[in-house]
């Protein structure tokens, strides 16, 4: 394979003519076709991916070509069972920066979409509008460390919005390669943020899933963290039926965030490591991501980088949280060695 044909989006590349050929004239219940499904990589030749799916069915459809794609991603085999582990009570975690020194914060998200709707890419605005108030019922039955408010993205004004979005709290506008998707349709309407006062407690309607399910908080206390995103899922699911299969796990709208659509993220202060040339491929062996402070496409500043798990599919949520812990305790060990 030539250096070209490996920086193609995963979409183009494994969508080889026969494929073309097999997936011409299908159509998934909500109207996707295979040429909706890789759009995205099309019109932004510089996407790793390159794909989204409407619905559960996108994944059956189009099988051949999104295994290959889940295969090169997670590592995950197209006959693969997904298993997942909400339990706690096994975990055993030291807080891996009790002082606070160079964990900022840690946040955990999962994302989920409503069996009975199109996910963001195919749905109608006034599907979309019923998502939302589902969810929302659900939410404001919450009690306890997850009570909390719901607010409109209709509603909120420009201020408030920024501000949130600048303390990564709220989602922003999604970018091109969301917008080639169609997840941008009808901005704002039908989206906007649930959260408890203390906004350690998040729940994002809306944005590249119906919901993205977040726990956080600032330093390193990655259990606690956890433990309290756990208590919402369980929860919620006795509320709402989510999409899920056997094979896939939670169905999402990126296949980036199949199975147990987990990511686990510390903003962490490696500023050594991080100008070291193996830094990268450090972080790759221990299968983390490195993202910029300000989310997906940012850059880093000051030598802050939020990492995190990249497998999400065929790993449980468990075994996540540990690639994290494990992980992170190797990066400060690494950082403190320079
Ligand atoms: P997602 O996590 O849903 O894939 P992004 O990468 O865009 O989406 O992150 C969403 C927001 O969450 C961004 O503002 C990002 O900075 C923030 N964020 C991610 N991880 C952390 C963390 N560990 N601490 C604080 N904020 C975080
Ligand atoms: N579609 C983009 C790409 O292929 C993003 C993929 C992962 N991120 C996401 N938010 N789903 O590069």
């Amino acid at each position: 394979m030539t250096e070209i044909e490996k920086k193609l989006p995963m979409s183009i590349k494994y969508l080889t003519d026969d494929l073309k050929n097999e997936f011409a004239g299908k159509k998934t219940q909500n109207g996707f076709t295979i040429d909706d499904v890789v759009r995205s990589g099309v019109e932004n030749s510089d996407s790793s991916i390159g794909a989204y799916a409407a619905d559960a069915e996108s994944y059956q459809l189009f099988a051949p070509l999104f295994d290959k794609i889940i295969e090169e991603y997670h590592g995950y085999p197209k006959d693969g069972i997904h298993t997942s582990d909400l339990s706690t009570d096994k975990l055993l975690m030291d807080n891996l920066d009790p002082t606070d020194d160079i964990i900022n914060s840690t946040r955990i998200r999962v994302g989920r979409n409503l069996a009975s709707y199109a996910f963001a890419a195919a749905i109608s605005l006034d599907d979309r509008q019923s998502v939302e108030k589902e969810v929302i019922s659900a939410l404001n039955d919450l009690t306890g460390e997850l009570q909390g408010t719901y607010y409109s993205l209709e509603d909120m004004d420009e201020k408030t919005r920024l501000k949130l979005v600048a303390d990564h709290f709220l989602f922003k506008k999604g970018d091109r390669f969301l917008e080639s998707a169609g997840v941008n349709r009808d901005w704002p309407r039908g989206r906007g943020i649930f959260c408890t006062d203390n906004k350690r407690f998040l729940v994002w309607i809306n944005e590249e899933d119906h919901l993205r399910i977040i726990s956080m908080q600032n330093g390193g206390d990655i259990l606690m963290v956890f433990k309290r995103l756990m208590n919402a899922i369980n929860t919620l699911e006795k509320k709402l039926q989510f999409a899920y299969s056997g094979h896939l796990g939670n169905l999402s709208s990126c296949p980036t965030n199949l199975g147990t659509a987990m990511r686990a993220s510390v903003h962490i202060k490696l500023p050594k490591l991080s100008k070291t040339p193996s830094f990268k491929d450090l972080c790759n062996d221990l299968k983390l991501s490195i993202r910029g402070i300000h989310g997906e496409h940012s850059e880093s500043e000051g030598g802050v980088y939020d990492i995190s798990n990249k497998q999400r599919l065929g790993v449980s949520e468990n075994d996540v949280v540990y690639v994290l812990y494990n992980g992170i305790k190797r990066l400060i060990g690494e950082e403190a060695k320079l």
